[in-house]
């Protein structure tokens, strides 16, 4: 059985001092291969710095809505174009959309700006795209609509609901599901992870964030995604090896991983 981390940030400073030993307990329990995303450009050149150092890992680079105000239009995307040549960057992201932290209406449409722009870089590259989106649903879902036809990708630690799940897979966009599924209190989403077609979910982390029960609270790391994956199997009636196998699929095929 093997299962792909898609979604991690092990550039962070909390994996500075055990860094290959988190990547070996991964192995131990069947990930196999890890996706980091950037959200800066610093981060982004950290995280194609560490998928060229571990055969087994990839990157996504692009710049995060929370970060978007030392966006400056040319040099940014040209940096983000060269960093994204590297062939083991696999995605453009994570970038996106935050209204949780932003409520100043023009910087939200700032973001909504730098969204687009980076949109284009992956139709320019033929990338997918990892989409971070928080408390935006309504103008995440039109922008997917309008301005990102042609691209594929994911909604990472989706927490829109089950109707805005529906508008997302009927584009052929896939959803992340994170350590929230194993919370008592995860609301909406043991019907989105029920309902969901097979070919339209992927599992990730999000490490060192948002780690899952009985981990909760903790660092979180790539080994916990077996968690996960229990959850989901648990929800939908399935084997751990089903949900292994097609959702280890899912990913190979999103982001075209050998
Ligand atoms: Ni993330």
């Amino acid at each position: 059985m093997t299962l792909i981390d898609t979604h991690c940030h092990l550039n962070d400073e909390k994996f500075f001092d055990d860094l290959d030993e988190v990547v070996s307990r991964a192995k131990n329990v069947g990930v196999t291969q890890i996706i980091n995303f950037g959200d800066t450009l610093e981060n982004s050149a950290q995280v194609v710095k560490l998928a060229e150092k571990f055969s087994n890992m990839f990157a996504g680079v692009g710049i995060h809505p929370e970060e978007i105000s030392n966006f400056d239009e040319n040099n940014s995307v040209e940096k983000i174009v060269e960093l994204a040549k590297n062939k083991k960057v696999v995605a453009i992201g994570e970038i996106g959309l935050d209204y949780y932290w932003e409520k100043d209406s023009a910087v939200r449409l700032a973001q909504q700006k730098t969204f687009i722009q980076q949109l284009d870089i992956a139709r320019q590259l033929n990338l997918p795209v990892c989409i971070h989106e928080r408390d935006a649903h309504g103008d995440a879902l039109k922008i997917l609509q309008c301005e990102a036809k042609g691209l594929r990708g994911v909604l990472h630690c989706f927490s829109g609901s089950l109707e805005m799940a529906r508008e997302v897979w009927k584009l052929g966009w896939l959803i992340g599901i994170d350590g929230p599924i194993t919370f008592k209190n995860s609301a909406k989403l043991p019907e989105i992870v029920k309902s969901a077609p097979r070919e339209m979910i992927l599992l990730e982390t999000d490490a060192p964030y948002l780690a899952p029960m009985p981990n909760r609270g903790k660092r979180n790391e790539p080994s916990y995604l077996l968690d996960i994956a229990k959850k989901v199997a648990e929800l939908r009636g399935e084997t751990l090896e089903e949900v292994a196998a097609y959702t280890t699929d899912n990913a190979k095929r999103l982001y075209q991983l050998d």
